[in-house]
């Protein structure tokens, strides 16, 4: 059974994580996340502003805690996901000492990994060590320094296939989780010479690929994408029709910066995009329209509301490729018991044959 749950005690093997994703993972998403024995990250995405209001909102809906599994009530049962290049870790530091989540997930620093290192101690300072330090990468060489400056206790390998943001150049997990593990291995601790713990993310959508990822290495699975199809997720009813109706995710999502561009969000590293359904935004970046007119259209396509995403339309609709798995709106609960039931199925019958 995984060391990693032994840190989150109300959750079930094999863990089912939701992704802090920005604007759209708010208290609703992750509470019932965490309520199903996964665990739930609140994207604080971009700023620490409104922190201690979603933090607040998560204590009041999980008041009957009662029904999460867990001796442990001394941390909140979900975490906080922080884009590091943007948000204010000074603002962060008196929240997160206040309501103490169970772990908070650093992403994307502005100008390397050392950068991590004052997240790390403060939030470890502030909670005496009761909120975990996530660290999502996506390179073995990323994984490897992090290991070493940042000691997180968690690694958060984030493959190619992700949607949103991660690196430009990259792997998909089912090369890059088993380099990771054999590379960082027993000789780079985490914490308290703890092992630090692999948690795969990019593509991962039902049970399977959580069976496959676990195969690979990691100790649980980062779902992003498949939760974009719970009510509990915070998107306009025309991204969440996009993604239903979305298949074939490798030929109709692409990486690029233009989808950033548009939505005036600069300050990105430079190794960094994001995947997203293709659509007419794209298309005009790559025939050559200017930056400027692609804006002035997307600004106007903003107004259409529902009716300006689609292939036609030019609203981002970030997705991975998983996108064609995901095929019905489900409660974020029932995603959760039913991905986790289905992979425990598959590694417990692979189990039984390797004994025949
Ligand atoms: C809409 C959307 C927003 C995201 N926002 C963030 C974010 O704010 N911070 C972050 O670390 N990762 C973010 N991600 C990436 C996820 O953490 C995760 O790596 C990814 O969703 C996993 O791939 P999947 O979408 O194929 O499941 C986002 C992903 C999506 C789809």
């Amino acid at each position: 059974m995984s060391a990693i749950i032994n840190d989150y005690p109300w959750t079930a093997h094999p863990l089912v994580v939701s992704a802090p994703m920005a604007r759209v993972a708010k208290p609703p998403l992750a509470v019932a996340v965490s309520k199903a024995q996964g665990l739930g990250f609140i994207a604080a995405g971009y700023t620490s502003d409104n922190l201690d209001d979603l933090l607040e909102e998560a204590t009041n809906l999980l008041s009957d805690r009662k029904i999460i599994h867990s001796n442990d009530f001394s941390v909140l049962p979900v975490g906080v996901g922080f884009i590091t290049w943007s948000a204010s870790l000074k603002t962060a530091i008196p929240v997160i000492r206040k309501h103490c989540p169970c772990a908070v997930w650093l992403f994307a620093p502005p100008t390397g990994f050392q950068d991590l290192v004052p997240w790390a101690t403060q939030i470890r300072d502030a909670t005496s060590n009761r909120t975990k330090i996530w660290v999502q990468i996506g390179s073995v060489a990323d994984a490897i320094q992090v290991a070493r400056v940042v000691r997180p206790d968690v690694l958060v390998v984030q493959g190619s296939d992700a949607g949103g943001h991660s690196l430009a150049r990259g792997a998909s997990i089912v090369t890059l989780v088993p380099e990771v593990y054999d590379k960082i291995g027993n000789e780079i601790q985490g914490p308290g010479g703890k092992p630090i713990q692999l948690i795969a993310a990019g593509g991962i959508c039902d049970g399977r690929g959580v069976a496959a990822a676990v195969n690979l290495g990691a100790q649980g699975c980062v779902l992003g994408t498949r939760f974009l199809a719970s009510p509990e997720s915070m998107i306009a009813q025309g991204y969440q029709d996009e993604i239903l109706r979305a298949s074939d995710g490798g030929s109709t999502t692409v990486r690029t910066k233009i989808y950033d561009t548009v939505r005036d969000i600069h300050g990105w590293p430079d190794e960094y995009n994001g995947r997203g359904l293709i659509n007419q935004t794209y298309v005009d970046a790559v025939q050559g329209m200017m930056e400027e007119e692609n804006r002035e259209l997307y600004l106007q396509a903003m107004e259409e509301g529902d009716q300006g995403y689609g292939p036609k339309g030019r609203l981002t609709t970030y997705a991975g490729t998983g996108v064609g798995l995901v095929n019905k709106v489900m409660a974020a609960s029932e995603i959760v018991i039913s991905v986790r039931d289905l992979a425990y199925k598959l590694l417990y019958r692979q189990k039984q044959m390797s004994r025949l």
